[in-house]
């Protein structure tokens, strides 16, 4: 056995270059790599050294690359196009099921063939400045030092022992990126202002640090959730600090950027008011079962353009009972609405509770839905200030825009204690 557990014997190295190489070929066809300069990074960056185990399922045991019935089998899982799950956290599970914990997956390696599509889109040249949100196990940030050089690389991850392990298994490969262990919706201002942010963590709005540490001409490229799906944003900073751009046609689903380990869902209202019955014909599994539909809803259901009636946070669930499926929305102003998923007559029982109708709101999406052909998701865009942002659909100006959530988020202090070289 190798005297590092991930320290490749000749002929595992063999074939480490072998796969490399043939995903490289496999990538380029399918378009997520597509520049020379990528490629080469791509086929002369080991990924194995910042995966030395992976769960296989959250809720099991760790593979690990020191098992030798196993040694194989985690190989050919990195050097693969496969998101690995890299780190499990026991949470609490819900107040009703409580004692008890729940294994929650926080760190993963993202699948190879998105991670560069991702670098691609970043568009960087020599000299450029980047900040990475979510340093994970630092092979992305390994891709950015090995095609910019170390001094220009900055990664951060809200967790310290990722942080530690990421800057350790860099080093071993000759890669010294400024790593620090912060929320990265505060940026990283030591090293501001950056030519490219890149996140590899969900946001529900692009938070106002990152626009105020990005120069004029600066992109942002970051994964833009509501509470159903989203994908990523390509945004570009004007003069003004404003970041306007379009959603990318891909449907990525990244771990939430989040504040500290707390998982439980935040605390909604009791149902207000009377329940009020209806029917509709929009079959409600549609939230789910298109993922374009279940897009443009979730901006819907927050809103429209006006401060009026917006929604910080519209939950969605979908329950089965005894065989018989069920949609649930419920915001933060205790407004609510269950819709049953199995037609009489071809109609959907509604309930609605409370001031803002959300199933409503949902209908309002399905008629804009049709009658704009459904569109893919780079008809859409967004345009963020550190104040207001939108979703909006065609152009920035257009009459069909829905704002985002104001981005209240903390700002990180003590930069010099967390930094880990
Ligand atoms: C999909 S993983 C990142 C993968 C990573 N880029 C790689 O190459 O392995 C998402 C990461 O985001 C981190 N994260 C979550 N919330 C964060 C926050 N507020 N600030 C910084 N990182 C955060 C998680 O700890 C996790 O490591």
């Amino acid at each position: 056995m190798p005297s590092y557990p991930t320290d490749l014997n000749p002929s595992e190295q063999r074939l480490a270059q072998t796969r490399l190489r043939e995903l490289a070929e496999t990538f380029t066809e399918a378009g997520a790599l597509r520049t020379p300069a990528w490629r080469e990074v791509f086929q002369r960056t080991w990924r194995h050294p910042y995966i030395p185990s992976y769960y296989p399922d959250p809720a099991g045991p760790c593979l690990l690359s020191i098992d030798p019935q196993r040694r194989g089998e985690w190989l050919a899982a990195v050097y693969s196009d496969q998101t690995l799950g890299t780190k499990v956290v026991q949470v609490p599970m819900p107040r009703a099921l409580r004692p008890g914990t729940a294994p929650i997956l926080t760190s993963s390696s993202t699948l190879p063939s998105l991670v560069l599509r991702m670098l691609e889109e970043l568009d960087v040249t020599d000299g450029h400045r980047v900040l990475e949100i979510g340093t994970g196990t630092g092979y992305n940030a390994a891709l950015l030092c090995e095609r910019l050089g170390s001094e220009y690389v900055t990664s951060v991850d809200i967790d310290p022992e990722l942080i530690e392990l990421a800057a350790e298994r860099l080093a071993a490969n000759g890669y010294t990126p400024t790593l620090a262990a912060v929320d990265g919706a505060g940026g990283y201002p030591p090293g501001a202002p950056y030519d490219r942010i890149i996140a590899t963590c969900s946001v529900p709005a692009i938070p106002p640090a990152w626009l105020e540490q990005t120069s004029p001409g600066a992109v942002i490229l970051a994964d833009v959730h509501g509470k159903i799906g989203g994908t990523l944003a390509r945004l570009i900073i004007d003069g003004e600090g404003i970041a306007t751009g379009r959603f990318l046609p891909l449907g990525t689903a990244f771990m939430w950027l989040r504040h500290a380990l707390d998982f439980s869902p935040p605390p909604m209202r009791e149902p207000e008011g009377e329940p009020m019955h209806s029917v509709t014909t929009v079959d409600p599994t549609l939230l789910h079962t298109s993922s374009l539909f279940g897009f443009v809803a979730q901006w819907h259901l927050l809103g429209g353009a006006s401060a009026e009636g917006h929604l910080p946070e519209v939950a969605w669930s979908m329950l089965t009972d005894n065989g018989a499926s069920s949609v649930h929305l419920q915001a933060s102003d205790g407004s609510r609405a269950s819709v049953h998923a199995t037609a009489v007559n071809g109609e959907f029982p509604v309930t609605q509770y409370g001031p803002s109708r959300l199933w409503d709101r949902v209908e309002d999406a399905h008629e804009f839905w049709h009658q704009t052909g459904q569109p893919p998701y780079s008809r859409f865009g967004i345009t963020a200030t550190a104040t207001e942002q939108y979703v909006w659909y065609d152009h920035p100006d257009s009459e069909h825009r829905w704002r985002l959530p104001t981005p209240t988020l903390p700002r990180t202090t003590g930069y010099e204690a967390s930094v880990a070289r």
